[in-house]
């Protein structure tokens, strides 16, 4: 059954949530205080890089499926389930979430619903922000308890976010115990056919639901820094932390997924998002509990040092002077997201301590310039390596994985490789003559 649907917030959250609403059959408005970024996805232009996304909003947009405004009276109108995929950034002078953009758009919205209406919440916010917000709602809609808000976390990783909003691996629903309403029944209609396909959906309190979507990015980035902690340790013992990671990873308990250790992680969710738990879980008075999660960030930073320190070495010593190339500036592939990228702050530190840095990234330049404008960017892979003293593989896309090492090895000045990423045939490339340096490998 078609519902009629509007998600609140075009950035990657909204925009793919609201694509995909569409493919699912449903008529789609998005809408978002950016005149401009309205006015391209009006157009069927997507802002930013995310495979597959461009092909589902010009299908959807030329359908008629699928609109976009900056009215959030038309999306009111329209509509009567409204999702929020706002940002909620780290705030400038600390450590928590900005609910400024959540926060605005429930007080525009909200007054504004006079029939019955859902608000689903997809945002990543610090707990108990659901209830102030279903709170707020009641105060000020026109029809009263007649709107409801549920909390819907979403999961998407960028690179496959179209696959992850089309066929989740679960579904999260957050609903107030005491006013359940309609939200499940809701909630139902709208995910029918992944819930056709069985896919397992969790239905629980407000509080819970803002819980999962924290707890499962403050794990992931703890196995993450787990590996690169232990990666540390193959780096003093010349041991092997990629044979390591594939043995414990065969343990069924443990996994392989998210022990690749490297350059560590970046982006716009897991730095943010154990910082604001911590900070949330101070304000709750159980801050020891999260005391972890404090050397799971610093373990993680000190990634972006060792390959700074590492590239000193590899070129004697002093950076000054010396020539590097930055291969990736995206904090991981199939992205042009650069947002505490791993990389890029490696590139900038490096330009900081007198490297030439010339940097070459095959989605990620434009909004890597707006951040260090005087980093040199090169449009190429083989230009930026040219006449290089030290090549640093720092986001691992497939053309770098795919590059050759004979090739290379012919424009640089010296062929020297930092795999920041371990993402290269190590054996290749030392076999063509290369200086191989991975991260808590045997060559480390
Ligand atoms: C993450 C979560 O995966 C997703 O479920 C949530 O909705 C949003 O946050 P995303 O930020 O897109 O998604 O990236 P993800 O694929 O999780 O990678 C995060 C960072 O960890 C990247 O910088 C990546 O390079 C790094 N990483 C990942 C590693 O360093 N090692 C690994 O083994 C895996």
């Amino acid at each position: 059954m078609s519902e009629r649907i509007s998600v609140f917030g075009t950035g990657y959250l909204g925009a793919t949530h609201a694509a995909g609403m569409a493919e699912l059959g449903h008529e789609v408005i998005g809408v978002d205080v950016d005149a401009a970024k309205i006015e391209r996805l009006s157009r069927g232009e997507v802002p930013f890089f995310e495979p597959g996304l461009p092909e589902l909003l010009r299908r959807h947009v030329e359908s008629g499926r699928l609109r976009f405004t900056t009215d959030a009276a038309e999306a009111a109108a329209f509509a009567d389930i409204h999702f929020i995929g706002v940002g909620t950034p780290q705030v400038k002078n600390g450590y928590g979430a900005d609910m400024t953009y959540v926060d605005a758009v429930i007080e525009t919205l909200a007054p504004m619903l006079d029939g019955p209406a859902v608000i689903l919440g997809k945002s990543t916010v610090p707990v108990g922000t659901a209830q102030r917000l279903a709170e707020r709602v009641r105060e000020l809609a026109p029809v009263g308890d007649g709107a409801q808000l549920g909390w819907n976390p979403e999961f998407l990783r960028e690179g496959f976010a179209v696959e992850d909003t089309l066929r989740p691996d679960r579904l999260v629903l957050g609903v107030d115990p005491a006013n359940p309403g309609r939200i499940e029944e809701i909630a139902r209609r709208v995910y029918a056919q992944a819930l056709e396909r069985d896919t397992p959906f969790v239905v629980t309190d407000l509080a819970t639901s803002e819980l999962v979507k924290v707890s499962a990015n403050a794990f992931l980035a703890t196995k993450i820094s787990f590996i690169n902690a232990v990666a540390e340790v193959c780096e003093a013992t010349g041991a092997d932390v990629k044979d390591l990671a594939d043995a414990i990873g065969h343990d069924a308990r443990i996994g392989r997924k998210f022990l690749g250790a490297g350059l560590g992680f970046g982006g716009g969710c897991l730095p943010k998002d154990i910082r604001a738990f911590m900070a949330r879980a101070g304000e709750l008075g159980v801050d020891q509990a999260l005391t972890f999660l404090r050397e799971v960030d610093t373990v993680n930073m000190r990634r972006r040092q060792h390959v700074v320190d590492l590239a000193a070495s590899e070129v004697g010593g002093s950076l000054n002077g010396a020539r590097v190339a930055v291969l990736g500036a995206a904090f991981k592939p199939d992205s042009d997201d650069v947002r505490d990228s791993p990389a890029l702050d490696v590139a900038g530190t490096l330009h900081l301590r007198g490297a030439q840095v010339r940097v070459h990234d095959p989605e990620a330049m434009d909004n890597a310039a707006r951040i260090w404008p005087t980093l040199d960017f090169l449009p190429t892979a083989e230009d930026a390596v040219r006449e290089a003293d030290l090549v640093i593989v720092a986001t691992e896309w497939k053309e770098f994985r795919e590059l050759d090492p004979e090739t290379v090895g012919r424009a640089v000045s010296h062929k020297r490789i930092i795999d920041a990423r371990n993402c290269l045939p190590e054996q290749a490339w030392i076999d063509a003559g290369w200086t191989y340096r991975g991260m808590g490998r045997h060559s480390a």
